[in-house]
């Protein structure tokens, strides 16, 4: 039992950090900036805001970018304080193990495949979603059979469908031409991902100041057909309207459009590859979350400003926009940088899953030989990088993307809850570790990031909670038949109880 909750001293995962057989460090704050933004922008604003602002919020998806930012700030800022305590590649689960001990460190770790691999099969539906869009302005279009999941899921009655297809062959290819790319090596992944990163910065500064002239201030009222707030505890509303048993209003617009936010964090699980990680790693974190934050703010007031509520696409929304406007050359150059951008995330988000299961495979609770290899010459981990993008290809083609959304963003909300949870702890147990960045206002804001998360948490449709449980019970079971019997810890715990007996 004392195991189970056996912590992993901060300075074993210092020691750990000089140790062999560690990644790169070729990563600067430039560059880990970009990785953040290249892990941010992607399908959450390019897809999300359009069924958010549709089916949840109207216009006032705009506030729900404000919340879900707000929250995200509060959860970044303890991010980036551990990140500099412990630059290693676990990001949460590694500050959980060294908090919370073992046994909620893997169920992180284990919630973080949500958070990473499945987040991962999302974007490549909003890929997919954006490819075929681009193609339809040639008149080309996917064979129908292939064109979407086979299943999906009708908000209004509350019930899945089936869509009559086979697969999304889009998401599955992208998954895998990404797959390659990643086995390949970090270095030239990340040079890639920078020039993406630019065109995709472009392409949303142009939506935002072409689209303000097509502004017509009438598609904003009503601002908020939903109301204001949308929260249910466990199927039974609190506050605000449901739709087919699910909140409705801004913070339930909130809770869907979080997955935009995702993946500043994952700046974090790729401290071991910086340059200087205790600086650039909070830099790399919280200046791509406030830009993205500033960004989405106007895309989605320019979004809702074009189209009258109901008449926003919600396969392709920021495209259809403009040629609904007759902005033929605008709608081709939005898919297409919209595909880079996307295509982006992908990247980074398949790049971070496996430094994870690399971090638990080095701490024995997933096996070395596996997750823990790192190829030979390319210097990645191979092994894990392939089965993620097996995982993720499966997935991808054939669960459809609200569900896969809100899936995530009910793991990752929890991730975030537990990171703002561990810096209070952290603080407590040990004041004078040395922390090149502190979080402000401690525990204001860990506490405020821990609410909002919890209430984000909370509007989602209740079959998240479930799904969620599901999952982590599927955790705890590998953990007890796996985990807990080849901890590195418990075999270091073990010699020094040993070692203390033979002094007595
Ligand atoms: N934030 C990422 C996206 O929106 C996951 O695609």
């Amino acid at each position: 039992m004392k195991h189970l909750f056996a912590k992993k001293p901060l300075h074993i995962l210092l020691e750990e950090l000089t140790g062999e057989d560690r990644l790169h460090r070729i990563l600067g704050p430039a560059a880990l900036t970009s990785l953040g933004v290249g892990a941010i922008i992607g399908t959450g604003i390019f897809v999300l805001t359009g069924i958010a602002a549709h089916d949840k919020a109207g216009p006032a998806v705009i506030l729900s970018f404000v919340f879900a930012g707000i929250a995200c700030i509060f959860a970044a800022l303890c991010y980036a304080e551990f990140a500099s305590m412990v630059p290693v590649a676990g990001s949460a689960y590694t500050y959980a193990y060294a908090t919370l001990g073992e046994l909620l460190a893997w169920i992180i770790g284990w919630d973080l495949i949500l958070e990473y691999a499945v987040a991962s099969a999302t974007v490549a539906h909003g890929w997919s979603h954006y490819f075929q869009n681009f193609i339809g302005i040639f008149k080309f279009e996917v064979l129908p059979q292939f064109q979407r999941s086979p299943v999906d899921f009708n908000p209004d009655t509350g019930h899945f469908f089936s869509t009559g297809t086979y697969f999304d062959l889009p998401a599955i290819i992208i998954t895998i031409i990404v797959t390659v790319i990643l086995v390949k090596g970090i270095k030239e992944s990340a040079g890639f991902n920078t020039i993406i990163v630019g065109i995709k910065l472009l392409i949303v500064l142009m939506v935002i100041v072409v689209g303000a002239f097509y502004v017509d201030p009438a598609n904003w009222h009503p601002f908020a057909p939903f109301g204001y707030t949308g929260l249910s505890f466990f199927g039974t509303p609190i506050l605000g309207d449901v739709v087919g048993n699910a909140p409705v209003g801004v913070l339930a617009g909130a809770a869907m459009i979080f997955f935009a936010y995702i993946g500043f964090d994952s700046v974090s699980t790729h401290a071991e590859e910086a340059k200087n990680p205790k600086r650039d790693v909070p830099i790399g974190i919280i200046a791509s979350l406030i830009l993205c934050t500033i960004l989405y703010i106007l895309v989605a007031a320019v979004l809702t400003g074009m189209v009258p509520r109901d008449q926003i696409n919600i396969d392709a929304p920021v495209s259809a926009a403009f040629a609904s406007r007759g902005l033929g050359w605008a709608q081709f150059i939005i898919s297409l940088g919209a595909i880079a951008g996307i295509t982006s995330v992908l990247l980074v988000m398949m790049l971070s899953q496996p430094r994870i299961f690399l971090a638990m495979a080095r701490d024995g609770l997933l096996p070395k030989s596996f997750f823990g290899a790192v190829h030979s010459k390319f210097r990645t981990p191979w092994k894990s990088t392939i089965l993620t993008g097996f995982f993720v290809a499966i997935l991808g083609g054939l669960l459809p993307l609200r569900i896969l959304a809100e899936l995530v963003n009910i793991g990752t909300l929890f991730a975030f809850v537990v990171v703002c949870a561990a810096v209070l702890i952290m603080r407590r147990t040990n004041p004078l570790a040395e922390r090149p960045f502190r979080a402000p206002f401690v525990p204001l804001v860990p506490i405020l990031g821990i609410l909002s998360c919890l209430l984000l948490m909370f509007s989602l449709p209740v079959e998240n909670w479930y799904r969620l449980f599901g999952w982590l019970a599927i955790g705890m079971v590998i953990y007890f038949l796996y985990g807990k019997h080849h901890s590195t810890m418990r075999e270091y715990n073990k010699s020094k109880s040993d070692s203390q007996l033979t002094e007595q």
